[in-house]
């Protein structure tokens, strides 16, 4: 019987005909952070679109709370929980902050006050800029907005493209903070990023993806101390 939480298993998936990832199998349990590191061009925004339904994978098997979600559009995934901030955060710059955080609630029907008074106390900032155009803010706030667009959408599962891209390291450990305290409302989150340290810091499990194979998995704390990991993903000289 599948299992709650995201269950992916062999998954191809590419631009038409070059292949990308291969066989690549992952699981996000209830109430995790699982992060995806590697470097440039492993597949690891791919993959992230693969399971949000931006791309169809070509073999494979996903599901999300026992339900087979292989195929399923974006927008039908949204309704269902699982909801991406794109690498980049792609928000609107001639929008205000308010019309960009509304934009992130627009496949519900039922009112958004309570959950927009929650996303401004995560990110006070957007609360003092919300009438602000979004081009106008800073890399880092640009980044809380797009965190807190997908917010809007409800979601159970928040996939993070490379959240702290671009950032300097205190707005990094701010947007990690406000990560950490996502996943305490009980919202899953599978994290992509290239800085590999403060992801595994952050995240109770990772996978290790290289040329679209995972070539490690395992508890976060197990993989920061991996000789392995720590020469070839941190830096390090050993
Ligand atoms: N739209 C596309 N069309 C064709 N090839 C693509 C497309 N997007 C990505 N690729 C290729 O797929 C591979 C994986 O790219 P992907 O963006 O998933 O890597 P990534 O791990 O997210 O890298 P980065 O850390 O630079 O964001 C790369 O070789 C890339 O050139
Ligand atoms: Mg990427």
């Amino acid at each position: 019987m599948a299992m709650a939480g995201l269950q992916i298993e062999g998954l191809c998936a590419g631009y038409g005909p070059v292949p990308v990832l291969h066989e690549v199998s992952l699981a996000v349990q209830p109430g995790e952070i699982v992060t995806v590191i590697g470097p440039n061009g492993a597949g690891k925004s791919t993959t992230l679109r693969t399971i949000s339904g931006l791309l169809k994978a070509e073999q494979g098997r996903i599901t999300f709370n026992q339900e087979d979600i292989q195929g399923v559009g974006a927008d039908v995934l949204v309704g269902r929980g699982i909801v991406q901030v794109p690498e980049g955060r792609r928000i609107f710059s001639k929008l205000t902050v308010l019309e960009n955080l509304e934009m992130g609630a627009y496949s519900r029907r039922d009112a958004i006050g309570a959950d927009l008074a929650r996303v401004f106390i995560l990110f006070p900032i957007l609360k003092q800029r919300q009438d602000q155009k979004a081009g106008t803010l800073s890399g880092g706030e640009q980044q809380m907005l797009a965190m807190g667009r997908a917010l809007l959408a409800k979601p159970k599962l928040l996939l993070l493209d490379e959240p702290s891209m671009g950032l300097a390291p205190l707005i990094v450990q701010d947007i990690f903070r406000i990560i950490k305290q996502i996943q305490e409302t009980g919202v899953m989150i599978l994290l992509v990023e290239q800085n590999a340290r403060q992801a595994l810091k952050l995240a109770d499990r990772g996978y290790v993806l290289e040329d679209g194979h995972i070539l490690m998995a395992g508890e976060a704390k197990e993989l920061l101390n991996s000789a392995a990991v720590r020469k070839s993903y941190l830096g390090e000289s050993l």
